[in-house]
């Protein structure tokens, strides 16, 4: 089966064509120089740009894989979570590209795709323990063995992509910020500045940032002079100590013997050498995606809606995006 998956439900337009669940081709138009002067997505201008974009990468997409639209066997589009007016880019378009060629469609949870992201290249065994850290999010699911997902534990306040990208602002260094502190913070001093590890009392596996975000704020009013590239580590150090111990403590819980570290932030080496040594201490084996598939792409959803596809799930062309979809829920 061919299915065209489409995905605009934050600042990346992007589309994929996978052939049972091989990726064929996915091509991505990022809108980070658009929204960097204003150091954070700004929703209209987020969805305007989705506009302009989805044809031309749909296009791309299909000629990357040599094939023509009349290939395509179906459709799968993001539904949330997300913004508004972002997410009805992607669905509106996969429906009705859909809907005029009568081909079967689907809509996506967008942290499902995210999860599912690195069965591309090899499916898993479960039950696995799956941590997205994103810009939006940072939760752990547990992924059962009925293709259903438990929630462990999720963060409070700020995802963890988030807390880079605020951390970034303060040290005046653009928007997405993640990429820009780890390319710093490999010159600096992780124990340069002492930051909170923090940790929501009373409860097992939920995570907060906001306080971190907070310590280092004020840290840097009563050292301005502290070399950027130690503040950098320093955070870095504080976020990556944080997830560990979240993940950590998710093994225990659900005693999985596979971890898949997902998302934009999963991107980060520091992270991946961490979670890594965490699993060898565990001994339980690490999975996270390649590079590309850390972020926002169309292939984790064109797969995640394939899956779904397989078993014989569709969705009508009445179906409506959804801001907030919380995976497991009403069909997540
Ligand atoms: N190397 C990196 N180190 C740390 N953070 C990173 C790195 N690369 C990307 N990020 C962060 O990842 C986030 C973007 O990830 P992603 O595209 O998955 O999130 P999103 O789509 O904005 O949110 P969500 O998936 O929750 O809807 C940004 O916050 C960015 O700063
Ligand atoms: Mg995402």
């Amino acid at each position: 089966m061919i299915v065209l998956g489409l995905e605009s439900s934050c600042d990346d337009t992007a589309a994929a064509v996978l052939e049972d669940g091989r990726e064929r081709s996915s091509v991505v138009a990022s809108q980070d120089l658009v929204h960097a002067p204003f150091g954070g997505v700004v929703p209209e201008l987020a969805a305007r740009n989705h506009l302009d974009n989805i044809i031309p990468v749909i296009e791309a997409a299909l000629e990357r894989a040599g094939l023509e639209l009349s290939d395509i066997d179906a459709v799968a589009a993001t539904r949330g979570p997300g913004l508004l007016g972002c997410l009805l880019v992607a669905l509106q378009t996969g429906k009705g590209i859909a809907c005029g060629r009568g081909l079967p469609f689907i809509g996506v949870n967008h942290i499902e795709g995210h999860l599912l992201s690195t069965e591309i290249d090899e499916v898993l065994p479960r039950p696995f323990l799956g941590m997205v850290v994103s810009g939006g999010h940072s939760a752990l699911y547990l992924a059962g063995a009925d293709h259903g997902w438990s929630l462990l534990g999720a963060t409070r306040d700020d995802a963890a992509g988030e807390a880079f990208d605020k951390a970034a602002k303060l040290l005046d260094l653009g928007y997405p910020g993640g990429r820009q502190i780890e390319a710093l913070a490999r010159g600096g001093n992780p124990q340069a500045l002492p930051l909170p590890r923090p940790r929501v009392r009373g409860e097992e596996i939920a995570l907060s940032f906001s306080g971190l975000k907070t310590a280092l704020w004020h840290r840097l009013r009563e050292h301005p002079d502290l070399p950027k590239a130690d503040v950098a580590a320093s955070f870095q150090c504080a976020v990556v100590e944080t997830l560990v111990d979240a993940a950590r403590r998710g093994l225990e819980k659900s005693r999985a013997d596979c971890l898949v570290v997902t998302g934009g932030v999963s991107a980060n080496g520091a992270l991946r050498e961490a979670m890594a040594t965490l699993c060898r201490e565990e001994g339980v084996r690490l999975v996270v995606p390649p590079i590309p598939r850390c972020t926002d792409n169309a292939a984790m959803i064109a797969y995640a809606g394939w899956r779904r596809l397989e078993r014989g799930e569709r969705d009508g062309f009445d179906v409506e995006p959804m801001p907030v979809w919380p995976l497991g829920e009403r069909d997540g």
